[in-house]
């Protein structure tokens, strides 16, 4: 049975990106788990450092991208399809990884966002159903789905928490970047009640952790309190570590790097330590 858990919070530059695609890689190579990646963020970042810029241009050129399958639907069109355009073999590492895919986003997304509303009055399908649609028999194939969603919870994300059993949400522990949790927790919970679905918190995981910032360790302190009573989703133990191996792992150009190591840092290496123990605690979870 395959999993799906969309990775959401309304801030970007959470971690969003890094976290589903260091989950993504770990779970492939270090697991050896199927994984697909759906990237539902107009940014296109995770389509970008698993396919490289020039491979996403080709697929956007040719109907190939999520924007195809939802503009297909505002126009009453049918140029998208799904098999070609599910990318079979993603990532930099180890010349590419053939257990982990990609359905890639595009930047055109950015022009249609606010048409989506208007999605069933051409198509009879509501709006948060087009996604559904598409992918719901095709990611059984897969033992893990992971879902980049945009900054908000607008119709593209409800599209990705149609599909998904769990959301997870990566955090800064600084006041700012945590302060809309609770809101995001009661959004899904209601998007659940509207639904009919059942989306379940997997938790929360801090990102870019400084060990020496006391912001970060009170943060972390109050938020686990508060999980512990149950009034904020699992705190994971494992944090991601601020470090500079952690963005440059988001080029997919970048010389030198082949395996996990190369790429993540060696074992021993926080970064690299992290991810591994937070691919631990997400199966065990799930
Ligand atoms: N642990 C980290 N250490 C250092 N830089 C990071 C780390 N995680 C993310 N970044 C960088 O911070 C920026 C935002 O991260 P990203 O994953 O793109 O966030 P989001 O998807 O939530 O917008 C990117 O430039 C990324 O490379
Ligand atoms: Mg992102």
């Amino acid at each position: 049975m395959s999993k799906v858990i969309s990775i959401i919070n309304l801030k970007g530059g959470v971690g969003k990106t890094t976290l589903t695609v260091g989950l993504a890689e770990f779970l492939v190579v270090e697991k050896e788990y199927k994984v697909l990646v759906i990237d539902l963020d107009p940014q296109t970042n995770s389509t970008v450092s698993l396919i490289g810029e020039d491979e996403w241009a080709l697929r956007n050129s040719s109907n190939r991208t999520l924007f195809h399958l939802f503009k297909d639907k505002i126009d009453d069109t049918s140029n998208f399809d799904l098999e070609s355009s599910v990318v079979k073999r993603c990532s930099n590492l180890y010349g590419g990884l053939s257990n982990l895919h990609l359905l890639p986003s595009s930047l055109d997304f950015v022009q249609i966002q606010d048409r989506l509303i208007n999605i069933g009055q051409t198509a009879l399908i509501r709006p948060i159903d087009v996604l559904k649609r598409s992918v719901n028999d095709y990611i059984k194939n897969y033992d893990y789905v992971l879902i980049d969603c945009p900054p908000n919870l607008g119709l593209v994300t409800q599209n990705g928490l149609n599909i998904s059993d769990y959301y997870l949400i990566p955090t800064i522990p600084d006041h700012l970047s945590t302060y809309g949790i609770p809101q995001i927790i009661s959004s899904v919970n209601s998007f659940n009640r509207r639904t009919e679905s059942n989306v379940q918190a997997l938790g929360i995981i801090a990102s870019m952790y400084r060990s020496n910032v006391t912001r970060h360790q009170t943060t972390l302190m109050k938020m686990k309190t508060k999980a512990a009573v149950g009034e904020l989703s699992r705190l994971f133990e494992t944090r991601i570590p601020l470090a500079s191996k952690a963005a440059d792992a988001t080029h997919f150009e970048a010389e030198g790097v082949n395996t996990i190591k190369q790429k993540y840092g060696s074992s021993g290496s926080p970064l690299f330590e992290a991810f591994s123990q937070i691919t631990e605690e997400f199966c065990q979870y799930v």
